[in-house]
């Protein structure tokens, strides 16, 4: 059987601005995020990469630019829209609901949708895919660990069953043993279908479960390819590999 994915741009960016007040914080950004992908984006601290995510879900309106999603330009749509047509936004910091439990964050993430049973089954789900939510599931998310809080703010974006994951520092302060079942996770994540925007300062990681990688730098994409070429590029290796 042919399990082939088949390839087509999912997202494509282009010429995107952003400003903050009188900063300009992306200047004409362009980047393609193919189906089935991984791709990362990586820089330095303040060099536009949550900008760039909080520009596709919209949390930040563009000053110019068109972000196509499956075809479309979604750039003027609102918040809730863009979760409605399959783009889950992982934020920097978790932000997980720390005074309700880990079933109820997984129950708020599938806020878009009525199926009760859908959505109960969707949290077995998560459940499978992070066993450590499962023996938490009555535990104050406030109460998880840095990685068990990672891992419930990746389930509950996967309740709105995304086809375009964003992904924002997963890897955050936490223990490299724990950035690794989470980096696994990730990888399987795609073997399911769902294709990832990966937002990283360790490029590192990044760029080992990679498909293509785009590097940014003070706000302009500086660099892009194949993560496997990325990763023994001088000018990655001399700015971001340490
Ligand atoms: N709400 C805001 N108001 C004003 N400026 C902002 C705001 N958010 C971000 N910026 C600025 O925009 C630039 C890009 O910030 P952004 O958060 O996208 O960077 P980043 O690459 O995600 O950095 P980090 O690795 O530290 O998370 C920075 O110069 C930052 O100071
Ligand atoms: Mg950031």
């Amino acid at each position: 059987m042919d399990t082939e994915v088949p390839r087509y741009s999912i997202l494509e960016i282009k010429n995107l601005c952003v400003n903050y007040g009188g900063i300009q914080a992306l200047k004409n950004i362009n980047l393609v995020v193919n189906n089935g992908e991984i791709v990362t984006l990586i820089g330095a601290n303040g060099a536009g990469k949550s900008t760039t995510l909080r520009a596709i879900s919209k949390i930040v309106n563009p000053r110019s630019g068109e972000i196509i999603y499956q075809g479309r330009n979604i750039i003027r749509r609102q918040p809730h829209e863009i979760v409605q047509l399959g783009i889950a936004h992982c934020p920097e910091g978790r932000r997980v609901l720390a005074r309700q439990t880990v079933y109820d964050n997984l129950l708020l993430g599938a806020y878009i949708h009525r199926d009760e049973a859908q959505i109960k089954a969707d949290i077995q789900r998560q459940f499978e895919r992070f066993p450590r939510l499962a023996e938490r599931r009555n535990q104050l998310a406030g109460t998880l660990s840095g990685g068990e809080q990672q891992m419930l703010a990746i389930a509950r974006s996967l309740m709105s069953r995304p086809k375009l994951l964003l992904l924002d520092e997963p890897s955050l302060g936490l223990a490299p043993a724990i950035v690794r079942e989470i980096f696994r996770i990730i990888e399987n994540l795609r073997a399911t279908g769902v294709t990832i925007l990966l937002v990283e300062q360790n490029a590192n990681l990044a760029l080992q479960i990679a498909d293509r990688g785009y590097v940014l730098e003070a706000g302009s994409i500086v660099l892009t390819g194949a993560a496997s070429e990325l990763i023994s590029d001088e000018r990655v290796k001399k700015a971001y590999l340490g």
